[in-house]
């Protein structure tokens, strides 16, 4: 099968086409779970969660949330998605704490995607994943509180 045939190239003649911005976020993953371990145990104290899957693609995403006078102090999560919903919800935890539930309710997956410094068309799907898991662990802390 020639290399056309595939839906999504990750690189071609010209080059990767992920930015350096995914690339660096896809091989150090940031705010994520590292072990099932880890997550048990922040799941103990967390005042949100939020998972979603993908309709686009089946992918599923978990992200937890603290929040402390207002503010998301820390943004943790897992994904069994591709490698720009792992680069997007990584630059996407970076960018939720330290802002206020109001502020980060206004993040976007555009601006997620300006923040990569783009994705390829194909993927902007990916970065809605840990946008709407944000979202609804927003959601789920407003409901307790
Ligand atoms: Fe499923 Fe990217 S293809 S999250």
């Amino acid at each position: 099968m020639s290399e056309e045939k595939y839906e999504v190239k990750g690189y071609s003649e010209k080059g990767w086409l992920y930015t350096d911005k995914v690339k660096e976020h896809f091989f150090n993953p940031k705010n994520i779970f590292k072990t099932d371990q880890e997550l048990e145990e922040f799941k103990k104290h967390a005042d949100g969660y939020g998972t979603v899957g993908s309709p686009a693609c089946g992918d599923v995403m978990e992200m937890f949330i603290k929040v402390k006078d207002n503010i998301i102090t820390a943004c943790k999560w897992r994904t069994f998605g591709c490698a720009s919903a792992i680069a997007s919800t990584s630059i996407l935890s970076e960018m939720a704490i330290g802002k206020t539930i109001e502020e980060a309710k206004k993040i976007t997956p555009q601006d997620i995607v300006k923040e990569l410094g783009g994705l390829p068309p194909r993927k902007i799907h990916c970065s809605v994943l840990g946008d709407q898991a944000l979202r609804k662990a927003i959601e789920d802390y407003e409901s307790k509180n």
